[in-house]
């Protein structure tokens, strides 16, 4: 008996078939009890491969996890509260998935969000520099055009950044495109498929149209109508939620559908190919959108760039910089963040009397 369990657990670390039924995950997920939070980690323990679904938040979220975990689905749901249990939350964890943070209000830009939701950024890739460097770190935190350079920043810092570990989910710019392009050519939109590449604010947001599987064929006019209408979807939220947030229920689809992607690549899942805003060599901007294939560790493969029309090159062309400043902007933050820790952290510990 003991043999045979020594047998299968070596098997189930070593092999894919036994991997693919593994029940063995642990999925943390940073700001559980938000807007976002709660329909996500709702998502999220429909996953039957999860072992353990901790959640994280700077309020106290004992009832949401007690909530969820009476759901007849394998695996145990934990709690941690505020930012002395952060390091606890994501110890241990295949998939950190951050969604804590400010939202938008109308009027405002994704970027003016980096002054309250830069250190958030900050803190949980501290602590998981800390506590779990192998993890798969996942951001929805907006503005993610500057919070994954942030991150990818602090890991660097801390000697524990793989550029294959850290992603800003940008799955809903794929979503939208899936559901407005189904509805205009009037197919399920389960069935378009679209490739979104970029970043994930305004312009940054390029949808390209000329890669869709079913052609979408119109006037130029009307395909320019159809990008910004992407582009501008998360403003379309805002602006009906009117002060009460940006889109939460959505986004939680989309970032479920993303943590179910990055552990259907930590099983061992042949093939799995997600959009993601990731570090990248592939333009001249150092964090780009594009199609990953995912794997065990991450990032297996960067997929090359599709062929693009006239108009998408031009397009990228003008969001090159815009992505290349946010970066820019990012990284010193998280630059500023460390110096001023270092400044009130003291270097040495008094003397005992
Ligand atoms: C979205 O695209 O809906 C999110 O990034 C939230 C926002 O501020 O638009």
């Amino acid at each position: 008996m003991i043999l045979f369990g020594i047998l299968k657990s070596t098997l189930v670390a070593s092999t894919s078939p036994w991997r693919l039924l593994a029940r063995n995950y642990k999925v943390t997920v940073v700001g559980a009890g938000g807007g976002i939070g709660q329909p996500l980690s709702l998502l999220i323990r429909q996953n039957a491969g999860i072992r353990e679904l901790a959640l994280h938040d700077i309020n106290e979220i004992k009832g949401i996890a007690t909530d969820l975990s009476h759901i007849s689905m394998p695996g145990r749901v934990t709690s941690f509260v505020g930012e002395s249990e952060l390091e606890a939350a994501v110890s241990g964890a295949n998939v950190v998935v951050v969604a804590a943070g400010k939202p938008r209000l109308p009027g405002m830009e994704r970027e003016q969000l980096m002054a309250a939701n830069g250190v958030v950024a900050a803190k949980v890739a501290s602590a998981v520099s800390v506590a779990c460097p192998g993890t798969l770190l996942a951001f929805i935190t907006n503005p993610i055009n500057m919070i994954v350079p942030t991150a990818a920043e602090i890991l660097k810092a801390n000697g524990v950044f793989d550029p294959r570990r850290l992603f800003g989910i940008t799955t809903l710019d794929v979503v939208r495109a899936k559901k407005f392009i189904g509805t205009a050519m009037g197919k399920d939109p389960r069935h378009v498929d679209i490739t979104v590449i970029g970043g994930h604010a305004g312009t940054t947001i390029l949808p390209l149209i000329s890669t869709c599987k079913p052609k979408y064929v119109d006037e130029d006019k009307q395909i320019e109508k159809m990008v910004h209408r992407i582009q501008e979807a998360g403003t379309e939220v805002v602006e009906a939620k009117a002060g009460s947030g940006s889109a939460t229920l959505s986004m939680a689809f989309a970032g479920a559908q993303f943590v179910d992607a990055l552990l259907r690549g930590i099983r061992g899942h042949e093939g799995v190919v997600e959009c993601a805003f990731v570090a990248s060599e592939l333009t001249e901007a150092p964090f780009f959108a594009s199609n990953v294939e995912l794997g065990q560790y991450g990032v297996k493969r960067y997929l090359d760039m599709p062929q693009l029309s006239e108009m998408e090159m031009e397009a990228l062309a003008k969001l090159l910089p815009i992505l290349r400043k946010s970066a820019e902007e990012g990284i010193e933050f998280a630059r500023k963040y460390l110096k001023e820790l270092e400044e009130t952290v003291p270097t040495a510990l008094p003397k005992a009397q």
